[in-house]
């Protein structure tokens, strides 16, 4: 296996953070995985996939893992649906693109999302009134201290809003391996009723969609307001979106009659973090490589050299600025290295 020294991670986080690996190691089989963990049980390891929902503040002293297994196979197919599973190094828009021209249904929501499949389950990735918990099965993962293999059920991994075990109660734990989907083969159920996707629906003249039709939607949508990393560093959403009382959420409205809201239940109101920072003055603005995307606020950007640091203090600043105008803790959705 071959270990590199003093490794950029530039290219192997969205956010574009040029910090270094002490040493690298690019893993493309489940046997080399196991063989690494149980050379030295007390080794501390770092692991990256898709590095598409972390902040890099550091250089990381211990050996880096960049997870690249890749494939696809399917495990059990029904007339009417499919049992299919994607190796944790998988491109996660590929995979989705995979499904749909195969005529999968279920994914086509969460088009477009950067990252690999390997991280998918840990934040529960959601877009457009689907989250990756609607079609998991299962997913295999390796006990890092022990190099064992795991099978977490869709139960047992305790998905919340953009929340799971991974992020909780086994945290840095585990290293997925492969995660396992039921997807649909006909009578594919279509989740179009978010405002967006109507109406790019509408705007293409689609009146019956097919799982393509919608993906197409999706992408556009993600295109026309989330910077492509490609481009402009970023992990998408910086912050959750905030839950607070009815009584809260009633006290902002008489401030804000616009404010918007979903509600989740007889108490608590979501409000979006990107509106919030909007009304705050932020998006748009620019602190030397640092800046918050001009077309959605809750996007922090990394122009070209900003460092993690200099990304985190600028979430400070906007932290500091709700809680003073709106008293809302704005929560980092991004897992801060
Ligand atoms: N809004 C503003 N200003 C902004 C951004 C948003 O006023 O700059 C308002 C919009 O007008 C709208 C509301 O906020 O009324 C919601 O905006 P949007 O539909 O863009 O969705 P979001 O709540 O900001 C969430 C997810 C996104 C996901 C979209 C679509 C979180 C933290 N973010 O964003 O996920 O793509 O919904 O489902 O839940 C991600 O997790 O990285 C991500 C991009």
């Amino acid at each position: 296996m071959n270990i590199e020294h003093n490794k950029s991670l530039k290219e192997y986080n969205t956010f574009g953070i040029d910090v270094t690996a002490s040493e690298f190691v690019k893993v493309t089989s489940e046997t080399a995985l196991k063989d690494l963990l149980l050379k030295d049980p007390k080794k501390r390891f770092f692991i990256i996939s898709g590095g598409s929902n972390m902040l890099l503040t550091k250089d990381i002293d211990t050996l880096v893992l960049h997870i690249a297994i890749t494939g696809i196979t399917v495990v059990e197919e029904f007339k009417d649906s499919i049992i299919i599973s994607a190796n944790a190094g998988e491109n996660w828009h590929d995979f989705v693109l995979y499904c749909i021209n195969q005529g999968y249904g279920g994914l086509e929501n969460l088009s477009l999302i950067p990252g690999y499949v390997g991280s998918a389950p840990i934040q529960n990735i959601g877009a457009y009134g689907v989250e990756l918990k609607d079609t998991f099965v299962s997913c295999e993962a390796i006990h890092i201290s022990s190099g064992e293999k795991h099978i977490f059920s869709n139960k047992d991994c305790k998905f919340g809003y953009r929340n799971s075990i991974f992020k909780s109660d086994v945290k840095d734990e585990f290293i997925i391996t492969k995660v396992t989907f039921k997807l649909s083969k006909n009578n594919h159920i279509l989740n179009t009723s978010y405002g967006a996707i109507e109406n790019a629906l509408k705007e293409n003249g689609i009146t019956s969609p097919t799982i393509k039709d919608v993906s197409e939607a999706v992408i556009q949508i993600r295109q026309s307001k989330l910077p492509d990393p490609n481009e402009i560093g970023n992990s998408g959403s910086f912050f959750k979106n905030p839950v607070i009382s009815i009584d809260h959420f009633s006290r902002l409205q008489k401030t804000y009659p616009d404010i918007p809201f979903y509600k989740i239940d007889n108490q608590t109101i979501k409000v979006p973090a990107g509106w919030l920072i909007e009304q705050s003055g932020f998006k748009g603005k620019r602190w030397g490589d640092a800046g918050v995307h001009e077309k959605q606020a809750l996007v922090l950007v990394n122009y070209n050299n900003a460092t993690g640091v200099e990304i985190l203090d600028l979430s400070k600043k906007i932290q500091s600025k709700i809680k003073d105008r709106f008293d809302i803790n704005l929560e980092i959705e991004v897992n801060i290295i």
